[in-house]
């Protein structure tokens, strides 16, 4: 039997050289800040798979309790010595996005950018994103995707990411599916090629 790919070891390789990547590249770090309208300011927030912690740099600037989870040591420590350095709060956590340490209805609001599409099993990571929202709560993705308008060359550049690993699907069929209500979806960047979708936990005030 072949040994299931070492995604953990794969980011471990790149962390290093993923936050110089991205100040040379200032359009990743606006596509990212996308989400941070969604999350209000009062709550406790999640970030799944924040990398080197560019964005919850700012999502613990902002919020009382925010917390991020990721897969990779090596892009844990990065965020670790990026949060230290800024004299912000470290609240980090390793695992598995399909198997989220949190109790139910802990967060107010959950996070992931570029993320979601290089986890293989999409629904059981919304599932637990679902579990851990409170009701009323609200979960945004940002990533990289085939877009509904049908551009080539955003198919091409999600044919290329496909060839690396990643993984484009229908956000919000998975969200729906989760038991989440869709309250945007919306498709910007370079050829559309970049999507931001928001579901809503039911319930809540
Ligand atoms: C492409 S990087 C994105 C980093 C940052 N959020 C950004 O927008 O640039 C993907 C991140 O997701 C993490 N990741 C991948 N699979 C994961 C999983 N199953 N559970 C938790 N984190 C995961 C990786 O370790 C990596 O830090």
């Amino acid at each position: 039997m072949s040994k299931p790919f070492n995604y953990a070891r794969l980011y471990d390789r790149m962390a290093p050289f993923y936050a110089p990547a991205m100040r040379l590249l200032p359009v990743w770090r606006r596509y990212t800040e996308s989400a941070l309208p969604w999350l209000s300011e009062a709550g406790t927030v999640l970030e799944i798979g924040p990398g080197p912690g560019v964005l919850l740099r700012k999502l613990s600037e902002r919020h009382p309790l925010a917390v991020g989870f990721d897969l990779s040591p090596g892009m844990l420590r990065q965020a670790q010595r990026h949060l230290r350095r800024a004299g912000l709060p470290v609240r980090l956590a390793q695992g598995d996005a399909t198997h989220l340490p949190f109790a139910e209805n802990s967060f107010d609001g959950v996070v992931m950018t570029f993320a979601f599409s290089a986890i293989p099993d999409g629904q059981a990571a919304l599932d637990e994103v679902a579990r851990v929202l409170r009701p009323g709560g609200l979960g945004a993705l940002v990533d990289a995707c085939r877009p509904d308008n049908g551009s080539r060359i955003a198919c091409w550049l999600a044919r290329q990411w496909e060839r690396f690993g990643d993984f484009m699907r229908d956000e919000s069929a998975l969200m729906r599916a989760a038991g989440l209500v869709i309250v945007e979806r919306r498709e910007f960047g370079a050829f559309n090629s970049i999507r931001i979708t928001v579901g809503r936990k039911p319930g809540g005030a």
